[in-house]
C-alpha cells in the first residue's frame, strides 16, 4: 500500500462527489437496510474505485454509499472484505484508510457474530469493549507502516469510551436490550469446533466473528474513535452444538437490524 493508491482511491470518490464524510460505517453480513435511509445517495462499487479489493461473497453486494443520514454526511460501506476471501489484513483494512482520507471523523462498525457467553441470546447486540485478535496477523506489518501513523499502536482503550457511553445511554433510552463485551475475531471460513469454544470463552471473549478487529486496528492507527456493535446470531454452546445454519444466521441478523439501525441513528444525532 501506498499513499499515492490511497490518494487516487479517494480523488475517485471525491469526483464521483463523495464531498467531505464526517462518519463512515461498516455494514456487516445481514445488516445492509440502513442503506435505504441514506439521503440522495451515490454508489461507488468497490470494483469501480481504483486499488480496492475486489467483493466476492455473494450475499456482499459490494459498495460505498455516500449520502446524508440524520442530517450528517456519512460514507457507508455495505460489505466488507474478510481475511477468509483470501485477502490480507492490509486489504482488509483499506476501505478504512481511504473512508479516513476522504475525511471522516468517527467510525462505526457492525458484524453477526456468535455467543459464546451463554447468558447473552441470538437476536442480541453487544457492544463492544474490547477485543481479541485471533487472526494471526496485523493489519500494521508492512515495511512502510510508519509512514501511516505510529508503529506500535497502544490498545489500551480501542473503542472510544464517549461513545460506548452515549450507546448505552441511548439502549436504556430507547428500551433497547443492550449487552456488553469482548469480540473475539477468527479467520474462518469455517466455523468454529466445540474446543474452539470452549477456548474462545475461556480465554475471556463473549463473542466471536471473522471481521472488525483489523478494522478496529487500522482506525486505532490513523487515531479514528470507533464505535462498534455485534449483532448475535448463534449460540455457541459446546456442551450442545448444533450445526451451522447460514441462512438462520443471516435471518436472525436481519430481524435485529432494526434496534442496531436504530443505535446508530440516534448516535449520529449525537455526535
Ligand atoms: N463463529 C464465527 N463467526 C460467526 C459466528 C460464529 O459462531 N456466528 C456468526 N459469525
Amino acid at each position: 500500500m501506498t499513499l499515492k493508491q490511497l490518494e487516487e482511491s479517494t480523488a475517485y470518490l471525491k469526483h464521483k462527489g463523495f464531498d467531505a464524510p464526517e462518519l463512515g460505517i461498516v455494514l456487516g453480513t445481514g445488516l445492509g437496510k440502513l442503506v435505504a435511509e441514506i439521503e440522495n445517495p451515490i454508489e461507488a462499487h468497490y470494483n469501480h474505485i481504483p486499488f480496492f479489493p475486489l467483493a466476492t461473497v455473494e450475499f456482499h453486494t459490494g459498495k460505498l454509499i455516500y449520502g446524508t443520514l440524520e442530517g450528517k454526511k456519512v460514507v457507508v460501506m455495505q460489505g466488507r472484505f474478510h481475511m477468509y476471501e483470501g485477502y490480507d489484513l492490509i486489504d482488509v483494512t483499506y476501505p478504512i484508510r481511504v473512508m479516513h482520507q476522504l475525511g471522516i471523523k468517527n467510525l462505526f462498525i457492525s458484524n453477526a457474530a456468535g455467543a459464546v457467553n451463554l447468558n447473552f441470546k441470538k437476536g442480541d447486540i453487544m457492544l463492544i469493549e474490547d477485543h481479541i485478535n485471533l487472526q494471526g496477523g496485523s493489519p500494521l506489518a508492512f515495511k512502510n507502516v510508519a509512514e501511516f501513523g505510529d508503529r506500535f499502536v497502544d490498545m489500551s482503550e480501542p473503542y472510544d469510551l464517549k461513545m460506548r457511553k452515549k450507546v448505552e445511554a441511548i439502549a436504556k433510552r430507547e428500551n433497547i436490550s443492550l449487552q456488553k463485551g469482548v469480540y473475539a475475531s477468527v479467520v474462518g471460513p469455517q466455523l468454529e469446533t466445540k474446543a474452539e469454544y470452549r477456548m474462545i470463552k475461556l480465554i475471556g471473549a463473549d463473542a466471536v466473528g471473522m471481521s472488525t478487529v483489523p478494522e478496529v486496528i487500522a482506525a486505532n492507527h490513523l487515531r479514528l474513535p470507533v464505535m462498534a456493535v455485534s449483532v448475535l446470531t448463534d449460540e455457541c454452546d459446546p456442551d450442545n452444538l448444533k450445526p451451522v445454519n447460514i441462512a438462520e444466521i443471516i435471518a436472525i441478523a436481519g430481524e435485529t437490524e432494526p434496534k442496531m439501525i436504530k443505535l446508530f441513528k440516534e448516535l449520529i444525532k449525537e455526535i
